[in-house]
């Protein structure tokens, strides 16, 4: 079974606030999502792509034809997006699956390969990584410091996330079942951990470029890195 690729693109950029869909969100002209596909593309990975897109949602179904992925119809949060994905590629035949944010849509090709290629040699659920930059501190509910933490041994975690697609079926399953509250799952691979405890998440270095678009700032760096004015 081949690679099927997940672009998760169903969410309503509130943070950005366009009041339109964020993959919608114009980048050098182009929607986010577009710019999101044509990474996807180049990589040369993908057997087939689904892109999540909010009920009701026209433009962003119509665009993710055009570029020969199949549009469903996301979920309330992320993680429901993500479950409706997981039943359209019921029988598919895929062995695995990455899941990647439409809003980290300017992502090297090499970051899905690199993911892609460790899947492929065995690994079960692979996470792409970089190192924090600020220091990290701990607080109480109060706001009140409890110190500083290592952050020598702390990773941000990007997309895509790869998996064999059975076991992220089978946690995504286990933590319907335990009744999670999906609004509380930010990360997929955070679903192996809870859920099938023995299984290794391992990692593989990211990219700057991989950032996700968030904010309105992170728009204006998302420009400046497309027009090679950033590293
Ligand atoms: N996403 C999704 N379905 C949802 C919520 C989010 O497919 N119900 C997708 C988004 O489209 C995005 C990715 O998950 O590509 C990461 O989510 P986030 O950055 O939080 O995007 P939004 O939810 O759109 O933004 P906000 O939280 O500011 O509303
Ligand atoms: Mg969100």
């Amino acid at each position: 079974g081949g690679f099927a690729v997940v672009v998760v693109a169903a969410g309503s950029g509130t943070r950005l606030g366009h009041g339109i869909p964020k993959a919608l969100v114009p980048l050098d002209g182009r929607p986010l999502l577009e710019h999101a596909l044509r990474g996807v593309a180049e990589a040369g990975i993908a057997d087939r792509v689904l892109v999540t897109v909010p009920a009701g949602d026209v433009e962003l179904s119509a665009l993710a034809r055009e570029h020969g992925a199949l549009p469903v119809t996301g979920g309330a949060s992320r993680a429901a997006s993500v479950r409706a994905a997981l039943a359209v590629l019921e029988g598919s035949g895929c062995a695995a699956v990455l899941v990647h944010d439409a809003a980290r849509c300017l992502t090297p090709p090499s970051v899905f390969r690199s993911v892609a290629r460790r899947v492929r040699s065995g690994a079960r659920a692979v996470v792409p990584v970089l190192p924090v930059a600020d220091t990290m501190r701990r607080v109480d509910e109060a706001g009140r410091s409890l110190g500083t933490v290592d952050r020598t041994v702390l990773r941000a975690v990007q997309t895509p996330q790869g998996f064999e697609l059975a076991l992220l079926r089978a946690v995504d399953r286990a933590a319907a079942e335990a009744g999670t509250d999906p609004e509380t799952v930010t990360d997929d691979a955070s679903l192996v951990e809870t859920h099938a405890p023995g299984v290794a998440v391992r990692t593989v270095p990211g990219h700057e470029h991989a950032f996700k678009i968030t904010r309105p700032l992170d728009l204006v760096l998302a420009e400046a890195v497309l027009r090679g004015r950033a590293p």
